[in-house]
């Protein structure tokens, strides 16, 4: 979009806002509108009136041909304050995972993707309570009257006014996974971890407090719990055999959460390698530090190294965990095997149904033995391996 086309949009959108006074909104419920006319959105308005500050509008279904990325672009040149594109066809069977990762031409080609959206999108914009909802649909049909000459489907809401860092952290619960790990964020109580693992003694499972942030990494994803129980059972096998000290290599660490679950299991030395590396993250490891200090009383478990791929050192691993993503782990199999000790085990997941065989191939190539698919949770799989004791 060219800088004047951009003012031009702004201006517009600001004589449209000040041409209709402020609205109250009205029921904070979401609208459904079949059909547009060519409305002074004053009807719609006095509908919505409330203590809202912010209210939104989702355009929904909308062909990805239709280019759901620039009707984002343009609303917020216009003065949304957010917007998001999601999967119209989630929860059904025509939904489809798109991931836009490095290195996954091969699979984007097989699928024929020309930009990483879905077939069919929902676009949600959030606006401020005092913007004009008419006028935006009607800048929308008139500077995208290809597209949308004549938009029928969209849905508004009002957000109410509320502290909605307390909402979300009040809907959160810690989350129980395999009974034997409590994940819980900073701001939950004691009474909270009640609320979910009433049914296990307090002395059968352990507490990992996680940062809340936009690392991945909650717990709830069916990935990171194969590879939790991966990495649960690997150790408790691996000290049985070593009778000491693991190596252990969280390559893709996201939250922390696998490296510090084997911090808390056992005396180890973990590295956590990630490539969205911030506050949170080392804030999330020195809390696993100080927690697993506090646990074991004293500071044999070790999560003291963290790394960015470019600054890895010459340590040698007995166990990998890697949940990243197929294309990537499949790049990063000749680096991971360079990085293990012979008979070390490998455990990896984010990889989809039909990706187990495409990682399989890649990582028997770089060396590896007995790669198997082991598992499958809500469609992802866990695959591990080990590499030979030459
Ligand atoms: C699916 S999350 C897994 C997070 C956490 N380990 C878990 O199991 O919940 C994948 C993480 O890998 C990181 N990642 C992606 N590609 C990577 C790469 N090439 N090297 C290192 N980390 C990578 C992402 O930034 C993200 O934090």
């Amino acid at each position: 979009m060219t800088g004047r086309s951009t003012l031009y949009f702004v201006v517009q959108f600001i004589v449209a806002v000040n041409a209709f006074k402020a609205p109250t909104l009205g029921s904070p419920q979401g609208l459904r509108f079949n059909a547009l006319t060519r409305f002074s959105s004053k009807s719609h308005d006095s509908a919505l009136e409330t203590e809202a500050t912010l209210r939104s509008i989702t355009f929904c279904n909308l062909p990805k041909e239709d280019d759901p990325d620039l009707l984002c672009d343009f609303l917020m040149e216009i003065g949304a304050c957010s917007t998001a594109i999601t999967d119209a066809d989630r929860g059904t069977d025509m939904e489809q995972p798109v991931f836009s990762e490095p290195g996954a031409d091969p699979w984007q080609d097989r699928l024929q993707w020309t930009a990483p959206v879905w077939n069919r999108c929902n676009v949600t914009a959030h606006f401020p309570a005092s913007a004009q909802i008419g006028g935006v649909l009607e800048m929308v049909a008139e500077t995208f009257p290809n597209q949308y000459p004549d938009l029928q489907d969209f849905v508004l809401e009002t957000l109410p006014n509320r502290d909605w860092v307390v909402h979300v952290q009040k809907g959160w619960l810690p989350i129980v996974v395999n009974d034997k790990f409590v994940l819980r964020f900073p701001w939950h109580k004691h009474s909270d971890v009640q609320k979910v693992a009433w049914n296990l003694n307090s002395n059968d499972f352990f507490e990992l407090e996680l940062q809340g942030g936009i690392a991945f990494g909650t717990g709830e994803h069916p990935t990171t719990q194969l590879c939790l129980a991966w990495v649960d059972q690997v150790i408790t096998d691996k000290l049985e055999q070593s009778n000491g000290k693991i190596h252990l290599l969280d390559y893709g660490s996201g939250s922390g959460v696998l490296g510090m679950a084997a911090c808390i299991l056992a005396p180890h030395q973990v590295a956590a390698i990630g490539i969205d590396i911030d506050s949170l993250l080392l804030k999330a490891h020195k809390s696993a530090r100080e927690h697993v200090a506090e646990q074991e009383g004293d500071h044999s478990a070790n999560l003291d190294s963290l790394f960015l791929p470019s600054d890895l050192e010459e340590t040698k691993y007995d166990v990998c965990v890697a949940n990243i993503l197929a294309a990537p782990l499949v790049t990063l199999a000749p680096v991971l095997y360079s990085m293990l000790l012979p008979g070390a085990v490998l455990g990896m997941s984010g990889i989809l149904p039909d990706q187990g065989d495409m990682v399989v191939e890649a990582y028997t190539k770089a060396g590896f033995a007995s790669m198997t698919i082991q598992k499958e949770q809500g469609n992802w799989l866990l695959v591990t391996g080990n590499k030979p004791i030459m």
